[in-house]
């Protein structure tokens, strides 16, 4: 029996929903285990891009059933829209089953994350606007409302037309298990906005981290099987908080231009820098990282020296190493030994400094531009 876990090593946007959609197709279910509809993915269905929030990224996969865990908080109406949207473009929303442990978020949540922020004022901790840490915290607080609970008791158009979409989560997840199915975990955010591991209190409020598959599916650290960490080839970041890597400066704007580096639920523009290894090994070692997908690779061609911060200094500095950068366009790449000299100089730097290896690599934004 396996769970398999995909999670981001940065701030989240590491560009997960590729990762997953290339791995699921090896796996009968794709399931969120955190987070709501904060997170959001961009997918290529059928030949036109959608955005999504909280249906798994296996969507893609035609043969996967898709489960959002007891993790996840879930704004009814954004599902509702999402099913909706899926439908049109030859989805079934029928393949995706929802744990009647996800917690229910409100409007309530979300008029009091917009209100607090703005009291907050230039304190403010930059968050999606989507009632994420208010519904959390009501689950914390034993006052929230579980998707069950929702289901039973509202009479709402809501709650009907997602009552049969709810299922007891754990026995979801085991009878499959029990079956010889193969479950992939995918996580929302990246670790360093984890509640607990992340840049606290820049974070978010739910579990992030593989751990968090554990706890977001109801499954025990037996059931774990390989953990994917997902890298992006530099980092960024959205929202207020630490990023010492980050680059305000001519390569910052290439990052963010080439990489289209614009928030997919608020369209902020992502503060952008060079990849951090100082974060990332960490990560490694909360996750259990056995093997790392590298993405966006292409971004940083025609960059002139490309840096990789190694190491954090006392007074706040960071120490940058700098490698050569490449003209070649990567994206006709399909392993990763064929790629230009220095772009494979640059990988093979990754790996040995985050003791992983990188098993994929994304070298352009379509779905069959990757090299193993
Ligand atoms: P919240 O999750 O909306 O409470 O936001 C808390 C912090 O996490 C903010 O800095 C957000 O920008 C960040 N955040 C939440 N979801 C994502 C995501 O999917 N990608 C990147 N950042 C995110």
């Amino acid at each position: 029996m396996s769970v398999d876990v995909i999670v981001g090593v940065q701030w989240g946007d590491e560009g997960k929903g590729r990762v997953v959609d290339f791995y699921a197709r090896d796996y009968d279910v794709v399931a969120r285990f955190g987070g709501g509809d904060n997170a959001g993915h961009s997918l290529v269905v059928r030949g036109e891009t959608i955005a999504l929030r909280l249906v798994p990224s296996g969507i893609l996969q035609p043969h996967a059933e898709l489960f959002i865990g007891g993790g996840c908080v879930v704004n009814p109406r954004t599902l509702i829209d999402e099913f909706a949207l899926i439908g049109k473009h030859g989805v079934d929303p029928q393949r995706v089953s929802l744990s009647d442990r996800a917690h229910v978020v409100l409007p309530a949540h979300v008029e009091a994350d917009l209100r607090r922020e703005a009291e907050r004022g230039t304190q403010a901790l930059g968050t999606t606007g989507r009632g994420i840490g208010p519904a959390y915290a009501d689950r914390a607080s034993r006052v929230g409302i579980t998707m069950r609970r929702f289901c039973d008791e509202a009479e709402s158009p809501e709650a009907k037309l997602l009552a049969p979409h709810v299922v007891d989560g754990v026995a979801y997840v085991h009878e499959r298990l029990e079956r010889g199915a193969r479950i992939l975990a995918e996580g929302a955010q990246g670790t360093m906005l984890d509640v607990v591991y992340g840049t606290y209190p820049f974070v978010t409020s739910s579990s992030t981290i593989a751990g968090g598959a554990c706890t977001g599916l109801g499954v025990g650290p037996k059931a774990i099987g390989r953990v994917i960490g997902v890298a992006k080839a530099y980092c960024t970041r959205v929202g207020a908080g630490p990023f010492p890597s980050e680059l305000e400066n001519r390569d910052g704007e290439h990052l963010r231009k080439q990489g289209r580096e614009f928030g997919t639920v608020t369209g902020r523009p992502r503060r952008c820098g060079w990849f951090d290894a100082v974060a990332a090994r960490y990560a490694v070692r909360v996750n259990g990282v056995d093997a790392v997908a590298l993405t966006k690779l292409d971004v940083l061609s025609g960059i002139e020296r490309i840096g990789v911060v190694t190491a954090y200094a006392s007074d706040g500095r960071v120490e940058t190493h700098y490698f050569d950068g490449w003209e070649e366009d990567v994206r006709g790449v399909r392993r990763i030994v064929d790629l230009p000299r220095s772009a494979g100089t640059y990988v093979q730097a990754l790996q040995r400094l985050l003791g992983v290896p990188v098993e994929l690599v994304c070298v352009g934004p379509e779905r069959d531009q990757l090299a193993q």
